[in-house]
């Protein structure tokens, strides 16, 4: 990868991963772009506003930029989905379509992220294999299945260097997701800080997969560097970090905020789609095949995220009295 587009660049995975590559590949080699105007987001020089549902804004793009990777991250999540089933259909189909179509035209390796949420009730749950039983009960686990499908043809049939993962709950602190089942163990943290209280959309034994942010952007960076010849699940590996349940991650919190409380209102759709996922995914494939290894486990993410976090808030204090 010389010079990448990232799509969906202003969202919780894009702002992350742009800046990680920007440090990377240097500044000049990534253009990130969002259907959101780059002045409600971007703070970095190569941004631009693009609707991956615009086929040919999309191929002028990659074609003006020069990119020769396409890290396609624009898609409605989960709960989001449920609400506008057929926007998310259009969006996260249309969109990767045109992606690997472009992709095709031009040369361009692809990643797109997959999701715990392509499997379903009927998956072994602890742990998901890789290879096993996909039948999501969610819109947004459709999408998910059929996307891993469509970057195999495209890769099979018409020789894209399409790549992908299967991404747990994804906790950071820089951007808050957007519509996701596992949204809560993102929030719960601000809520502890702010209120000293949160009340969780799930119930307090959900237990669930979940992966630190700076894990996930290492395991994009090292899937799309490994030699092509060694992948074989090339586009939906699994990969894990941690599992746990709103009430445990509640009792890691109290370490840094004594006193936290939590208590519970589980919102129907939210807690069904949390029930239909796998507690835990099964990575050995992806530790074989490209050497993945995750470096986070619970009790130093919930450090490093309220690190992360009063970091943050003294910013913007530090601002504001600037002012
Ligand atoms: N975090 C996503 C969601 O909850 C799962 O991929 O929708």
């Amino acid at each position: 990868m010389k010079r990448i587009l990232i799509t969906g660049a202003a969202g919780q995975l894009g702002t992350e991963l742009a800046s990680t590559l920007q440090a990377r590949y240097g500044p000049a080699a990534i253009l990130a772009t969002d259907i959101r105007d780059p002045a409600e987001w971007a703070t970095r020089s190569q941004a631009a506003r693009l609707d991956c549902l615009d086929l040919d804004a999309l191929r002028d793009t990659v074609a003006g930029f020069r990119a020769d990777a396409v890290l396609h991250l624009a898609a409605v999540l989960s709960a989001t989905a449920e609400a506008n089933p057929l926007a998310a259909w259009k969006l996260n189909m249309n969109g990767l379509v045109n992606v690997l179509q472009v992709a095709a035209e031009a040369g361009c390796r692809v990643f797109v992220p997959s999701s715990i949420a392509a499997f379903g009730p009927g998956t072994p749950r602890d742990p998901a294999p890789q290879s096993t039983v996909q039948r999501p009960t969610t819109m947004y686990g459709v999408t998910k299945v059929a996307g891993e499908l469509l970057c195999d043809y495209y890769h099979d049939r018409l020789g894209v260097d399409a790549r992908g993962l299967r991404f747990p709950g994804l906790i950071s602190y820089a951007t808050p997701p957007g519509g996701g089942t596992t949204d809560y163990a993102v929030e719960i943290f601000r809520a502890a800080l702010c209120e000293g209280h949160y009340t969780c959309f799930l119930r307090a034994d959900t237990r669930m997969d979940m992966m630190y942010m700076p894990d996930a952007i290492r395991a994009v960076v090292e899937l799309m560097e490994a030699p092509p010849d060694g992948l074989t699940y090339r586009n939906a590996f699994n990969i894990t970090a941690m599992q746990f349940t709103p009430a445990e991650l509640a009792e890691a919190i109290r370490a840094h905020v004594p006193g936290f409380e939590i208590d519970y209102d589980p919102d129907p759709l939210r807690q069904s789609i949390a029930d239909s996922w796998p507690a835990r995914l099964d990575d050995s494939e992806a530790r074989e095949q490209w050497g993945w290894r995750h470096h986070y486990e619970l009790p130093d993410m919930v450090a490093d995220m309220f690190r992360g976090l009063n970091a943050q808030t003294a910013r913007a204090g530090a601002g504001s009295a600037g002012r």
